[in-house]
This record gives C-alpha cells, sequence and structure tokens, in this order.
C-alpha cells in the first residue's frame, strides 16, 4: 500500500505558454493526468498533487480525482514535497513523482515499490541510463555499487558529469524518514534551492538503506521542458496507444498517421486507414472501416459502420451506416441503421431513422426524418430566421424531391412525396404529393421574334 505526491508546481518557462507546463495535452489528455492515472492504475491509495503556479486553472483541470497541497514559491523540489507533509504524515509509503514525466508506466511504478519493500529501503530513486545524461541529476555510486548521492548538473564535477544513470525524479520513500530528511534539507547549491535528491545522502549519513531502481525503458522518465519535447512524449504515447489497439484487433494501415487520443475504444476488425483523428471519447465497433482523412471527436459508432473522409462529433451513428465522403455530422445527431449520409451533407441536431438516404448535397439541421426516406439532392432545412431555431418533423416513407426548401417549423406525414424544387412552407398531410413551385412556361419562337 502508498500514497504518491505529484510534483506540479513548477514555472514550465520554456513552454513559452500562457497555460501552466502541466496541463498541456499528450494524446488528448493533460501531463499531469497522465501521471495520476499512473499512480493510481499502479495501487496508489491516495494522491496528492503539488501546485503553484497556475494553481487555479490546475485545479480546474485536473478536478476532484486528487488532493492538493499548494506551493507558494517555487523553492525546490524539497521545498515542494515538504508542502504536502500534512498527506505525508499520514502515509506509511510514499512514491514522489514528477507532473511533467507522463509516459511513466504504472507497472514501473509498481515494481519500483515491490522492489523498495523488498529491499528493505528507506529511500528508492527510480534511475535510467541514458546515452545524454546533460540536464539530469547523476547518480553516485560507491565501489560495491550502493548509492551514495545524487548530484545535479550544475553542482557536477567533470568526472561526476561523466555518470550516465541519472535520478529520473521520481522516488519510493518510507513517510517518517522523508519526513525526517526533509527537516534537514538545506539550500546550499548552485541554484539556492531545497533538492529533494540531497535527502539520500542524509538518510545515508542517519544509516537507513538507500537503493536505487532501474527503470529499463528510459523513454519513461522523460521530462517535457518546452514544446519539441512535448511532440516526442506525444510521438511515444501515440505509437503505445495505436499498439494497443492493433494488439486487441484494429487494423492500421499506415499507423504512424494516425493520432488516436487516450480513452478511446475500438472493436475487433475494424480498419483504420491513414490520416485518421479519433479524438477522446469515441467509441466504434466492430467491422467498421473509418477511411482516410476522418475525424471522430466523441463519435459512438456501432458495429459495420463505413466511414470515408468524413467529421463525426458528438454524434451516434447504428449499425451498418455508411457515412461519406465528405460528410459532416455535427453535434447531437442520431442516425439509425443502414441509414446513407452520402457526399457534401451537412447534419446537426438531428434524429434520422433507420434505412433512410441522404446520398448528395443536402443539409438537415435541427430535424427527426422517419424511416425509409429518400432525400434527391440539394436538400435544404431552412432551419433559423435570424433568431430562432425551429424544427422539421418528416414521416415514414416519404420522397423529397431535388432541390426541396423546407421553411421550419414544417410537418411532414407518412408517405408524402414532394415534387423537385419545391420550397415547402406549410404542413403536408400523410400521403399526399406536394408541389411548391412556380408552372412553367414555354414561349415558343420567341428567339425569332425578339430580332
Ligand atoms: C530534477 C532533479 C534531477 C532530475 C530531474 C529529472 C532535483 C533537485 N533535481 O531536476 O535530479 O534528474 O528532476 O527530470 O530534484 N517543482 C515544484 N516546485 C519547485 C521545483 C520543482 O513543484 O519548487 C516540480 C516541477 O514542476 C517539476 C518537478 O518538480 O514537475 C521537477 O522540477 P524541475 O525544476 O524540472 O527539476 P530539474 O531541474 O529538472
Ligand atoms: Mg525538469
Amino acid at each position: 500500500m502508498f500514497t504518491s505526491v505529484i510534483l506540479a508546481a513548477g514555472m514550465g518557462t520554456r513552454m513559452k505558454s500562457k497555460m501552466p507546463k502541466v496541463i498541456h495535452k499528450v494524446c488528448g489528455k493533460p501531463l499531469c493526468k497522465w501521471v495520476i492515472d499512473a499512480a493510481k492504475e499502479a495501487g496508489s491509495e491516495d494522491v496528492c498533487a503539488v501546485i503553484g503556479h497556475g494553481a487555479d486553472e490546475l485545479r480546474k483541470t485536473i478536478g476532484d480525482i486528487c488532493s492538493f497541497a499548494i506551493q507558494a514559491e517555487q523553492k525546490g523540489t524539497g521545498h515542494a514535497v515538504m508542502q504536502a507533509a500534512d498527506f505525508i504524515e499520514k502515509a506509511q509509503t510514499v512514491v514522489i513523482l514528477c507532473g511533467d514525466t507522463p509516459l511513466v508506466r504504472s507497472e514501473t511504478i509498481k515494481q519500483a515499490v515491490e522492489y523498495h519493500n523488498k529491499n528493505g529501503s528507506k529511500a528508492t530513486v527510480m534511475t535510467a541510463i541514458l546515452p545524454d545524461a546533460t540536464g539530469y541529476g547523476r547518480i553516485v555510486r560507491d565501489a560495491d555499487g550502493s548509492v551514495i548521492k545524487i548530484v545535479e548538473q550544475k553542482d557536477a564535477t567533470e568526472e561526476e558529469k561523466k555518470i550516465r544513470e541519472v535520478n529520473s525524479g521520481m522516488f519510493v520513500f518510507d513517510a517518517q524518514s522523508l519526513m525526517y530528511a526533509l527537516g534537514k534539507i538545506e539550500p546550499n547549491n548552485a541554484q539556492g534551492e531545497y533538492y529533494l535528491t540531497d535527502t539520500l545522502e542524509i538518510l545515508i549519513a542517519a544509516g537507513k538503506k538507500v537503493g536505487a531502481y532501474t527503470i529499463e525503458d528510459s523513454d519513461e522518465i522523460h521530462g517535457i521542458n518546452d514544446r519539441v519535447l512535448l511532440s516526442r512524449a506525444e510521438e511515444a504515447m501515440r505509437r503505445r496507444i495505436n499498439e494497443m489497439h492493433m494488439r486487441n484487433g484494429v487494423t492500421m494501415r499506415i499507423p504512424e498517421s494516425i493520432y488516436i487520443e487516450d480513452g478511446v475504444e475500438i472493436g475487433t476488425d475494424t480498419e483504420i486507414q491513414p490520416n485518421v483523428t479519433i479524438k477522446s471519447g469515441t467509441k466504434i465497433g466492430s467491422d467498421c472501416v473509418i477511411g482516410s482523412g476522418s475525424v471522430l471527436d466523441g463519435a459512438v459508432i456501432h458495429d459495420n459502420v463505413d466511414i470515408l473522409s468524413s467529421v463525426i462529433l458528438n454524434s451516434e451513428v447504428d449499425a451498418g451506416t455508411h457515412v461519406g465522403p465528405f460528410a459532416y455530422i455535427r453535434p447531437n445527431c442520431h442516425v439509425g441503421k443502414d441509414v446513407k449520409v452520402g457526399d457534401f451533407v451537412e447534419l446537426k441536431n438531428s434524429n434520422i431513422d433507420d434505412g433512410t438516404k441522404i446520398s448528395h448535397l443536402t443539409y438537415i439541421g435541427d430535424s427527426d426524418v422517419g424511416k425509409r426516406v429518400n432525400f434527391g439532392c440539394g436538400t435544404v432545412t431552412c432551419n433559423y430566421d435570424g433568431k430562432n431555431k425551429y424544427r422539421t418533423v418528416i414521416g415514414n416513407d416519404c420522397f423529397v424531391g431535388c432541390n426541396t426548401n423546407f421553411v421550419s417549423p414544417i410537418n411532414v406525414g407518412d408517405g408524402v412525396y414532394i415534387a423537385a424544387g419545391s420550397t415547402i412552407t406549410e404542413d403536408i398531410p400523410e400521403n399526399s404529393l406536394s408541389i411548391a413551385r412556380a408552372r412553367q412556361v414555354n414561349k415558343e419562337g420567341w428567339k425569332d421574334k425578339r430580332k
């Protein structure tokens, strides 16, 4: 059993952003939320985030998934942990994580805690071996390989700078020992800060056992300091997410081109074609094809749906339906089973019932359309009078001729036929033929008379 403290009070100056660093997103989820979720998945009973810079915004973004401690002035990582003293005093084992290292895996946290417990250590630093350790704190070991201390880049000797084993910034502590060591750290270093890293030396001096757990995949420790590192973390996370879906039975033609956010569900034998964006909250069934260029955001797509180069926002599409190419389904639509939403069709805040066909160049907004309706090309619901929006209701088995306008509010009964080119301004009773256009006049020989 353990609890976690997440350090997230820093400025993040190098992001050059109005927002605090840790709410920048990787694959649709704020950096610090990745870390909080990993801690919880690893079994952390409780999580406390230490926040300072942009605290109000952070609280709003993170919500009530953890508790908070405030570090009003950023005086170093040791000082940050001290702000969570009330929280730490209630705990037995404490894991320290950084809000800007979103790639840490829950299994890694779990394994580090197990290693710490098995060794009976009072402090365990999670380390990694990097080809280039520049900028990181270095792990200094003695001749037997026991950890002696961590030295920051700015305080390191030339010899120490050659060490490639680095401090990930993540630790496991015995809570009491942590409180004891925090009480003894001093800001006498190159940066004039209270370094959390100094706690190791303090504990060793007090005769306590200190260890190191080396993380195999060094990607996991990558902290984000600027937008280049943000994009690299996103690349790594995107690969993880796509591989998870592929292992679950999803086909991806060019996975590097596919962007899928956290928290998306995709059924087996669904194929995702190149250049597709799928955002959080989207659920896709089995045996679907999500064609090139599609963007799905908060979409619920049932089995056997085929979507080509289309945009679907916060809407539901039932099984067997075909969408696109170039359809735009805006929020709050429900599209039924075996429907066709063809090219250059826009739907908004509408219900389209089973078996209806809207094949091309049509706008349907604020409407309830029945089953098996056929829309001719170029149908428009005129749902807005400049002030208010009105609904159009169309019954089952209607046939709407090409270029029909519905000046809503309009009610159309079942089985109605509408002549092409009609502008419908009044309700139509069931089973009628409605023609609402001027009659054609042909003036024969007109051209010759004009001369
Ligand atoms: C720290 C470690 C370094 C390690 C590196 C790993 C120390 C002294 N150094 O260095 O050994 O290799 O992380 O990335 O611990 N923070 C606060 N309040 C503060 C200062 C920092 O909340 O007063 C938070 C930051 O928001 C960040 C984390 O602590 O999430 C790390 O701080 P940062 O300034 O990035 O430390 P580094 O210099 O990178
Ligand atoms: Mg850092």
